[in-house]
Parts: C-alpha cells; structure tokens; sequence
C-alpha cells in the first residue's frame, strides 16, 4: 500500500461526512500492519460536544475488527492540517511511532510527521 493510495482511500470517503454544523469535513484511512485500510469521516451531532473526529472513527472502527496495530494513518483535512490533540491521545494508545500524512482537500501531500512528533512525551499505556 504506497502513501498515494492510502491518500486516495481517505479521499474517497470524504463525501462521506457528517459535518452540517461546521461545514467543515475531515476524512482518515488508517493503514494496519496487516497491510489492511479502514476510514472514517467526522460525525457531528446537533449537541455539538457530542461531535466524534474522523481519526477516531477509523482507529474504532478497526479496533472493533480485531486490529491494534497501524503503520499510517492519512488524513484529509482542507488546507492540510493536523489531527486535534484527542485524536493524537487516542491514536497514540495503539501506535506511538504511527506515520502520520497530512493531505488537503485535493489529495496533495502537506506534511508527514510521526505521532511521536505530534504527541511528545505522550502519557500512555506504559504510564500507567
Ligand atoms: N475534526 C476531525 O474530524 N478531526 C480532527 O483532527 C480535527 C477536527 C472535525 C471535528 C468537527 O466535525 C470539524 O472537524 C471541525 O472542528
């Protein structure tokens, strides 16, 4: 799976969100180290604090399949930006060294960081 697919995964659900609040729609395809994708677009709710991110949506999602353990996650988010800071607590719990590839809302590559990047000297599991 070539970072350029893992995008273009992302990029197909994207239409997919639910985000009449924010107009503001976010998109992930998280790659497994089984070498398997799962996505997850943005689910807003009328009580907006109720709102779940698209990040937490796919790593959910592939939790509930059986899978802990990732090697990419892309994301697309207009303009290229990064995860917020739950996403980056939650994906941290499974993949502290996850490659993390920020594209905006036309598929191109912005940034690539690794979560430990974006979550330094993260509280987690090992915390504990
Ligand atoms: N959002 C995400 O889905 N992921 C992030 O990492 C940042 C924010 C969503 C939440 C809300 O539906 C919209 O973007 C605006 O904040």
């Amino acid at each position: 799976m070539t970072d350029e697919k893992l995008i273009q995964e992302a990029m197909e659900v994207r239409v997919n969100s639910y985000s009449p609040y924010s107009r503001f729609p976010v998109s992930a395809a998280l790659l497994t180290e089984s070498g398997r994708v799962f996505t997850g677009v943005n689910v807003e709710n009328a009580s907006y604090g109720l709102t779940m991110c698209a990040e937490r949506v796919a790593i959910g999602t592939a939790v509930a399949a059986g899978e802990k353990t990732f090697q990419a996650i892309a994301v697309i988010v207009k303009g290229g930006g990064s995860p917020c800071g739950a996403c980056r607590q939650v994906l941290n719990e499974f993949a502290p060294n996850l490659r993390v590839l920020m594209a905006d809302e036309m598929g191109n590559l912005i940034r690539e960081r690794t979560l430990a990047e974006l979550l330094p000297e993260a509280f987690g599991p090992h915390s504990l």
